[in-house]
């Protein structure tokens, strides 16, 4: 892939700000499938092998820039520790101070997830205000949330604009198999989309 990888970076010692999908079902505050937090594991461990400092950001729902509870990330940081089996801290905020506070007390090998994204209203307009307090907390960006990739949204492009940023293993992996049936296919080919919200996928 031509794109830069985690496996290109030193991560020891390093902070890294890493965007993932864990965009869930929930009912009634309970994960009802888990694979999305799954299928970022790869790419989490291997930050954490490395020996560096793990600050997660991520969407969950459409809360429209305000705190509401149903769309909290606490049971995510709660199913991500167990899957993990090391405690995942959480930070009931998703910048200011006590964010920073939170990230100097992170050791080596230890993983802080952040409040939605989408509590702010900068999220979804990728403000370069909000991309930068998100790039200021860490040294590296990389970007996992391969479900998200289609929106310009402030923690995965707008953070990049600020630090050097990379894709974790479930982008590459995802961007390697689409790269099959876009850039040089055998003719003919039949491509087969599924969503549960097909009109975004139509347009392609
Ligand atoms: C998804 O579930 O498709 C992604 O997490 C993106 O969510 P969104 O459609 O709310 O941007």
């Amino acid at each position: 892939m031509e794109k830069m990888t985690i496996k290109d970076l030193n991560l020891k010692g390093k902070k890294v700000i890493m965007r993932v999908d864990f965009n869930v079902p929930m009912k009634d505050g309970v994960i009802t499938n888990d694979k999305r937090i799954k299928a970022a594991l790869p790419t989490i461990k291997h930050v954490l092998n490395e020996g560096a400092k793990v600050i997660l950001l991520s969407h969950l729902g459409r809360p429209k820039g305000e705190p509401k509870p149903e769309f909290s990330l606490k049971p995510v940081a709660e199913r991500l520790g167990e899957l993990l089996n090391q405690e995942v801290k959480f930070v009931p905020e998703v910048v200011g101070e006590n964010v920073k506070k939170a990230v100097e007390e992170l050791n080596e090998g230890e993983v802080l997830l952040l409040e939605n994204t989408r509590y702010m209203k900068g999220e979804t307009k990728n403000d370069p205000e909000l991309a930068k307090q998100w790039a200021e907390l860490a040294d590296i960006h990389v970007n996992d949330a391969f479900g998200t990739a289609h929106r310009a949204h402030a923690s995965n492009v707008g953070v990049a604009q600020f630090i050097p940023s990379v894709a974790g293993f479930l982008m590459e992996k995802e961007i390697k198999f689409l790269s099959k049936a876009t850039a040089n296919p055998e003719k003919p080919y039949v491509v087969i989309l599924g969503e549960l919200k097909f009109l975004i996928k139509l347009e392609l």
